[in-house]
């Protein structure tokens, strides 16, 4: 076993950027604590009226919340709220970004996805939260504008997640590689279990909604035509592997070699996932892993993104299947 701690290993990082003042350390660090305390609840959520089920209220995208999505959105924006080290923080939960006045000194901004996969709530499959941090770009000293949310993925100094499944995992990236650390719930302490995550570049596992099949675009549906059929590349049809949350189907396929795909479709032009909560630190994750992420045509990261809760298509995974995929919508 690796004894290594999230702790130290955060901290063994920032060693490598002289001078920092720690400040994205502390942000990990509030991060961490977070998702200890929502994992704790998921982990009885059968048992807490509190936190299963509707909350009775939709987002802005019109999607019903769950007290999970409302509890977990309320405890990520208190931790990173209480440390003074974000200036702005941006969740899929809420109509607007949070200017968070009273850190505007502070030099970054963040925006989570507090928990993804929540219609997987109240049945006990994996959940996520994911996370992403930027520079802002106003001066320090003002309150946060749009602006400082709107930046291409590319711009991302740290992205990760925390899935919380058979056991509850961080994965998390600063631009140094994927690192991956599991948490012992008895003591309380996330561990070091999967340094330097490397994404397989070929994998027979494919992701997909099957319901959206017929209603994307013609090189999608030929691309998972080939996946079915004996005659790809690995001669015999992959397994289809759909967790409808995103964390889980990404984490899987990272591990084992995948491709992830929502697709747009005919009643939802831009596809369903959101560019700046979910594909984009997603992107990150991938592409530090030696994966690549696009929505076909566009490298996802390279987005210039034009409103907060924009939506895209998103093809993700193993480089050689996403290429493969890339191929059937340019012929
Ligand atoms: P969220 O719970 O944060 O709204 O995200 C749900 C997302 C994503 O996690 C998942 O992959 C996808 O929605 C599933 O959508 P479908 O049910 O349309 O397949
Ligand atoms: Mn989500
Ligand atoms: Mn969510």
């Amino acid at each position: 076993m690796n004894f290594t701690t999230l702790g130290e290993f955060i901290l063994d990082e920032q060693k490598h950027f002289p001078g920092s003042s720690g400040d994205l350390s502390s942000i990990l660090s509030s991060i961490r604590l977070a998702g200890k305390i929502v994992s704790q609840q998921i982990n009885k959520a059968g048992l807490a009226k509190h936190i299963i089920g509707a909350a009775g209220s939709e987002n802005i995208q019109g999607e019903q919340q769950q007290k999970l999505d409302v509890y977990a959105d309320d405890r990520f924006i208190k931790s990173l709220r209480a440390r003074g080290l974000v200036c702005g923080i941006a969740s899929e939960e809420n109509d607007d970004f949070v200017a968070v006045d009273e850190n505007k000194d502070a030099k970054y901004i963040i925006m989570i996805d507090p928990l993804d996969g929540s219609s997987n709530i109240d049945v006990n499959v994996s959940v996520g939260t994911i996370f992403s941090v930027y520079r802002r770009i106003s001066p320090v000293g003002t309150t946060v504008t749009t602006e400082d949310f709107l930046q291409p993925g590319r711009e991302q100094v740290a992205a990760g997640y925390i899935i919380y499944g058979s056991s509850t995992m961080l994965v998390y990236t600063t631009g140094n590689g994927v690192n991956g650390f599991t948490y012992d719930p008895g003591i309380g302490v996330f561990f070091l279990s999967h340094p330097d995550m490397v994404s397989p570049d070929s994998g027979s596992i494919y992701s997909m909604n099957d319901s959206n099949i017929d209603y994307c675009q013609r090189g999608i549906k030929r691309y998972i035509e080939y996946c079915r059929s004996e005659e790809n590349d690995k001669g015999k049809p992959y397994s289809a592997r759909y967790i409808g949350s995103l964390v889980a189907d990404f984490h899987r396929n990272l591990l084992r070699g995948g491709i992830y795909i929502y697709p747009a479709t005919q009643s939802a032009p831009n596809g369903k996932l959101r560019l700046l909560y979910e594909c984009n630190p997603i992107a990150f994750l991938a592409e530090q892993a030696g994966g690549k992420a696009t929505t076909g045509v566009q490298r996802i990261m390279d987005i210039e993104p034009n409103e907060l809760h924009q939506r895209v298509p998103i093809i993700v995974g193993s480089k050689d299947m996403v290429e493969k995929a890339e191929s059937y919508l340019t012929e």
